[in-house]
């Protein structure tokens, strides 16, 4: 089964030859736990075993699915439920797609951030040597349940319980950091503990968006510059820089009411260059839709006190409310009528710098921000 998995990422064109060997001979099933969770359609997370349906836990390992592996940081409630993802085996066209960004060569060293499993660990381990691979985990559960797993796949680089976001100086300088868990902001010390020249890739988002994927590289004045290289990655946060997600506002009166013909989908949904866009310059506002019946749907946007709901219910014409100091989606308006004016930049032409002491976003050349600076 796993080298139907491999044949299918090579067939779509996601996994780099220089990775082949390394998929072939790192099996998934070895990583994946017994117990994993199921989303089901109504937000709660159930666990299944490998020992109910063997088949069907064996089909979802050599699938090209990402596979819920702990929930509520290991403490789920007794009834077999749970409310949120807190670390998963990634989907393997993700991970084959990321190797393939992270330019990792035998012999370099390299520091990945979320253990998780122990899978991704085991591939870095494969290409660059098993004493070049350092992985930090944040939970002390799955570092050892990811040892044990590498253990059993004849690997044994060196894992870490700690916060990646810290890095690892004792092994350090590293030639390339791979997160597997999404930053707002990128740990400082990644940079200060890669060598210039050095790649750091991370999945990064903000309340408004978390799909991105970008790759920095390190210069020789300990700052990073790099583009963003995808936008449909969609990793859970680092453990410290979770974003709330909160839900509609229970009292909708007072708001002030307008229309609008822009679509909610076109700045929130389908358009995943606008959305990269406009979360770039929205970084705190929180979105949302609920309440879709057929086609119609209710797209709620969050910040603070202030909130704005658009009621799409067919037709080129919405309701909007909006209440709080701030007009959301007038804001939401404007930063997507900003981004038709440069043109609609694809993500990629967007890139992030890190210094010691401020990052932002910039639009094709780091002198041009295009988000607020960020105190490191
Ligand atoms: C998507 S999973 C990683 C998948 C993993 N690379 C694999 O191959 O299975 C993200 C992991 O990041 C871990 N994590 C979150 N915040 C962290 C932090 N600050 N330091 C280290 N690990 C962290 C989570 O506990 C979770 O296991």
């Amino acid at each position: 089964m796993n080298r139907g998995l491999v044949g299918e990422l090579v067939g779509g064109g996601e996994l780099a030859d220089g990775w082949r060997e390394a998929f072939l001979s790192t099996p998934r099933h070895l990583f994946v736990p017994d117990v994993v969770w199921d989303d089901g359609d109504d937000g709660v997370l159930r666990a299944s075993s490998r020992a109910e349906d063997p088949a069907g836990w064996l089909a979802a390992v050599y699938g090209d699915e990402a596979i819920v592996t702990q929930v509520d940081d290991g403490a789920a409630s007794d009834d077999g439920t749970g409310r949120r993802v807190t670390s998963s085996i990634s989907k393997p066209s993700i991970v084959a797609r990321m190797l393939g960004h992270l330019q990792l060569e035998a012999g370099m060293r390299v520091l990945e951030i979320g253990t998780g499993t122990g899978w991704n660990a085991a591939l870095l381990a494969r290409v660059a040597g098993e004493r070049n691979v350092v992985s930090v985990e944040v939970d002390g559960g799955l570092a050892e349940r990811a040892r044990k797993a590498l253990a059993e796949a004849g690997l044994s680089p060196l894992v870490v319980t700690g916060d990646g976001a810290e890095g690892h100086a004792r092994g350090a300088p590293y030639d390339r950091v791979i997160a597997t868990a999404s930053a707002q902001t990128v740990p400082y010390s990644w940079v200060a503990q890669t060598r210039p020249g050095g790649i750091i890739l991370a999945p990064w988002g903000n309340a408004y968006d978390n799909g991105a994927l970008v790759r920095l590289t390190v210069d020789a004045h300990g700052a990073a510059y790099g583009p963003f290289v995808d936008n449909t990655v969609a990793f859970m946060w680092l453990r410290a820089q979770r974003v709330p997600r909160p839900g509609p506002p229970v009292d909708l009166a007072g708001a002030s009411e307008s229309s609008t013909t822009l679509h909610p989908d076109a700045v929130a949904w389908d358009d995943y260059d606008a959305r990269f866009a406009v979360g770039l310059r929205l970084p705190d506002v929180t979105v949302r839709f609920a309440d879709a019946d057929g086609d119609d749907f209710a797209f709620w946007a969050s910040a603070g006190t202030s909130w704005a709901c658009v009621d799409v219910t067919g037709g080129p014409v919405h309701r909007v409310r909006q209440k709080g100091p701030r007009s959301l989606w007038t804001e939401i308006e404007a930063a997507h009528r900003w981004w038709e004016e440069k043109g609609r930049p694809g993500t990629g032409r967007f890139g992030l710098a890190v210094t010691r002491d401020r990052q932002y976003a910039y639009l094709d050349v780091p002198d041009d921000p295009v988000s607020r600076c960020v105190s490191a």
